[in-house]
């Protein structure tokens, strides 16, 4: 293992060496940079979630299934998460990075299976090029599970982080039954096939980076859950790929981005896909972006929904556990495979 020296993490060799090269095993071959230049700015959509408990609800349904469908990625408004509760969380994020490298050693680990992790890069086992990046990722959910061995420095991170937690897994079900709707399903389908449910949480910090057009913080990528809402700094870095091209979903205040995640890929039967993605880094400035990921809970077993599999339509992934896809997801590398590959049904093709 590699041995946790001076400047184990990114955030301490930016902050104590005056960087002005990429150190090497940053430096992305030609072929994989993110071409900086050739990235549009057309947005995804933005919906307004204040009529989804009015009798106009079915609108805001199908404005959520259009979105789906056609983008896999969309940001709401007026979502119920009070002001105050994201704010204590964004400062409670940044307090934490500021924090000396050796406390936050403390949570350090590279074991994927471990429910409450802080490091650097995306998967120091299987990355072949690092990213610039360090996080933490926490469990959440079921939060007495997990909450003790959430970091105690900053004093009230345990406070913040957990009233985020409730209100992020609150907005998630909503969206869930919102979503579960718009494919012609019962409202709680969907929250019925994710056994106890989990609700994980990262905290991505990405360094101001002395070579941007060079690296990533996080490479293309689809993410693990059912849907992931990102709550994200005023720092632009986002990206989404569409029709082929890298789309930049710049901040917008006082929203949250959804994304569809790989488990509802596979719940919808590919209606709605998962969509990649990545994050790019900036020359002058630090970014933070934290996402939730809800997900089934490790015994759930996913598989296409009954009502959406038919002779024309047939089931696209053989059924498994989402424990299972989890150890796989963590042991491909990040950027050049599918997860859900191997998850598909041979007899359908
Ligand atoms: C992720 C992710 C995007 C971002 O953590 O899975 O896609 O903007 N993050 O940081
Ligand atoms: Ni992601």
């Amino acid at each position: 293992m590699a041995s946790i020296s001076k400047n184990f993490m990114l955030s301490d060799l930016v902050s104590t060496d005056k960087i002005d090269q990429l150190p090497s095993h940053y430096i992305r071959p030609l072929s994989q940079r993110p071409n900086l230049k050739d990235v549009s700015h057309d947005s995804i959509p933005l919906i307004d979630l204040h009529d989804l408990y009015t009798p106009n609800r079915s609108h805001v349904v199908q404005q959520i299934g259009k979105a789906c469908s056609d983008y896999g990625f969309f940001q709401v408004k007026n979502h119920g998460v009070p002001e105050s509760t994201i704010a204590n969380m964004m400062n409670i994020a940044r307090e934490f990075f500021k924090l000396p490298e050796e406390e936050r050693l403390k949570t350090y680990s590279d074991d994927p299976t471990k429910t409450t992790r802080s490091g650097t890069s995306f998967n120091t086992r299987t990355d072949k090029v690092a990213n610039w990046r360090d996080f933490l990722r926490i469990h959440c959910y079921p939060l007495q599970d997990y909450i003790h061995e959430w970091p105690t420095n900053p004093a009230s991170f345990r406070d913040h982080v957990a009233e985020y937690c409730r209100s992020a897994r609150w907005l998630a079900l909503r969206l869930i039954e919102a979503i579960s709707e718009s494919l012609g399903l019962d409202g709680d389908y969907i929250s019925r096939q994710l056994g106890k449910h989990a609700q994980h949480m990262a905290f991505n910090y990405y360094p101001p980076c002395p070579q941007p057009d060079l690296t990533y913080g996080l490479p293309g990528h689809k993410d693990l859950s059912l849907i992931t809402i990102l709550l994200q700094d005023e720092v632009p870095g986002l990206q989404v790929l569409r029709n082929g091209n890298w789309v930049a979903v710049d901040p917008v205040p006082n929203t949250f981005i959804v994304n569809i995640g790989d488990q509802m890929q596979v719940l919808s039967n590919d209606k709605y896909k998962s969509v990649l993605h990545r994050a790019v880094v900036n020359f002058e400035k630090e970014r933070l972006s934290i996402p939730t990921f809800y997900c089934p809970s490790p015994e759930a077993v996913i598989g296409p929904a009954s009502e959406l599999v038919s002779d024309d339509e047939p089931a696209v992934y053989r059924k498994f556990t989402y424990r299972e896809y989890y150890e796989k997801f963590w042991s491909i590398e990040l950027a050049n495979e599918d997860c859900l590959d191997t998850f598909r049904d041979s007899s359908s093709t």
